[in-house]
């Protein structure tokens, strides 16, 4: 498990609980905090401004106290009395003028973004908002914490806002909606820090429960940024929902469009785009334009205007598509793409299957949202011609002496291929949570179920190798 991959906004478990939890109590102080793992550290820097007591009134530590690792220790054996981030300071928090030396850093460091800043006369604008941001000082304390704890995140934090407000100031949102967008961008996984480093750091596959730990970041972000009056009051929703989707496959409540704020729907659309651009296209050279064949896959997933503009953004960039050669030689590349149309085809049999027999069945929410993200991935499928034979028959006539206009065309298809591949292992494991916890039907109907997915498992793995 990484956090890439829950950038994929695609993991719809556990939705109904996540969300139910969200009123109860606030996750900061019901239990012990995994702030405190984040925010100490061995070369200083972070000292208590008061006497930390926990919720039954004993002394934990003094003010004026550094937070080492055993004090830190201690904190995480204990639920507070109020908030830890309330109760510390943090040695050269961030402020508007080393924000801005971030971002430039940031640009200096991803050429591609640069340039696409320049083109589409961005740069003033940013300046602008960076200088005019008004953060509470406990949120750039924590926005500091992840730019030492999280560096790899913060990075992803600069880009959402980045782009954000691109997309808000495209949309022609206004002062208030480009400077909300850029916030929100900014602060939408800040929930993270209160989530322990070692279900961040898990390496392999996660448990379900490790899923239901890191989805909870929406309801824990929304916690830590609402109730101040210097934010537009849109961020916190918009941090709630950025993993919900209008097809309503995502978390933590599977809303649908009709209750999705806007704001909410640009920071997702940032958000995966990305984690495809500081992610896979990083390891691959490819450049911000080169996610043009997601978007063509996710016109409707975060309301058709956001999606229009994201178009029209990468279109107006100034980038041009990276050719992008196989790694074994381009004579690899006809035939791995031909046999993945074929599993495609293999996996679009087990879902249809699947889909016919949830449909049904009285499910749950779970299996709704299966049902509904299997739909989506369907639907496609369908649109792009991924599967058809005629795809097929276009490929096939491609002989060895691949040029680049060939060569990016083919890189095309391979990245809705992708593209589709990550859509259909997200909506297998809706599907595995809902067999797992919710599947109440006869044994016969659950074998039929289990089977098919067992299939779809076996055409997935088959369209991961390359
Ligand atoms: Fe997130």
């Amino acid at each position: 498990m990484s956090l890439s991959a829950e950038n994929r906004d695609q993991l719809a478990l556990n939705t109904s609980s996540v969300g139910a939890d969200a009123g109860l109590s606030d996750i900061r102080t019901s239990q012990p905090d995994p702030y405190a793992s984040h925010l100490a550290n061995e070369s200083g820097g972070v000292v208590s401004t008061e006497d930390i007591y926990d919720n039954r009134g004993q002394l934990l530590i003094r003010r004026h106290a550094e937070i080492d690792l055993r004090r830190a220790q201690l904190l995480l054996q204990h639920r507070l009395i109020k908030p830890l981030e309330e109760q510390v300071q943090v040695k050269d928090s961030l402020t508007n003028a080393s924000f801005f030396v971030e971002y430039s850093r940031f640009l200096e460091s991803h050429r591609d973004i640069f340039a696409a800043q320049r083109h589409l006369r961005f740069a003033r604008q940013l300046e602008q908002l960076i200088q005019g941001m008004n953060l509470p000082s406990v949120l750039a304390q924590k926005m500091t914490v992840m730019k030492l704890r999280l560096p790899e995140q913060f990075q992803k934090a600069l880009f959402s806002s980045w782009l954000a407000a691109l997309i808000a100031r495209e949309m022609d949102l206004g002062k208030e909606g480009i400077y909300a967008a850029f916030i929100a961008g900014l602060t939408h996984d800040i929930g993270f820090l209160h989530i322990s480093p070692e279900i961040l750091n898990k390496k392999g596959e996660a448990s379900v429960n490790d899923w239901r730990a890191i989805q909870s970041h929406v309801v824990i972000g929304q916690m830590v940024l609402k109730g101040y009056p210097e934010l537009p009051d849109t961020v916190a929703r918009a941090v709630l929902e950025h993993h919900e989707r209008c097809d309503g496959t995502g978390y933590p409540t599977a809303k649908d469009e009709s209750s999705l704020s806007v704001i909410g729907q640009i920071i997702a659309m940032s958000d995966a785009l990305q984690a495809l651009r500081m992610g896979v296209f990083a390891k691959t050279g490819r450049n911000l334009r080169d996610a043009l064949p997601f978007l063509r896959l996710n016109s409707n997933t975060h309301f058709y205007d956001i999606y229009r503009v994201s178009v029209d953004i990468l279109r107006k960039s100034g980038l041009e598509p990276t050719p992008v050669a196989h790694p074994q030689g381009n004579s690899q590349y006809v035939p791995l793409i031909v046999k993945r149309i074929d599993y495609l085809k293999q996996a679009v049999g087990s879902i249809k299957s699947i889909a016919k027999t949830l449909s049904g069945i009285e499910s749950g929410p779970k299996g709704k949202v299966a049902a509904r993200t299997f739909d989506h991935v369907l639907n496609g499928i369908t649109t792009s011609g991924m599967a058809r034979d005629e795809l097929l028959g276009w490929v096939e006539l491609i002989d060895d002496s691949i040029d680049d206009s060939i060569l990016l065309e083919i890189n095309e298809i391979e990245l809705m291929q992708n593209e589709l591949i990550w859509q259909i292992t997200s909506a297998q494991r809706t599907f595995n949570a809902f067999l797992e916890r919710e599947c109440n039907v006869d044994s016969q109907l659950q074998a039929t179920l289990r089977m098919h997915n067992e299939q779809l498992r076996d055409s997935l793995e088959k369209l991961r190798q390359r």
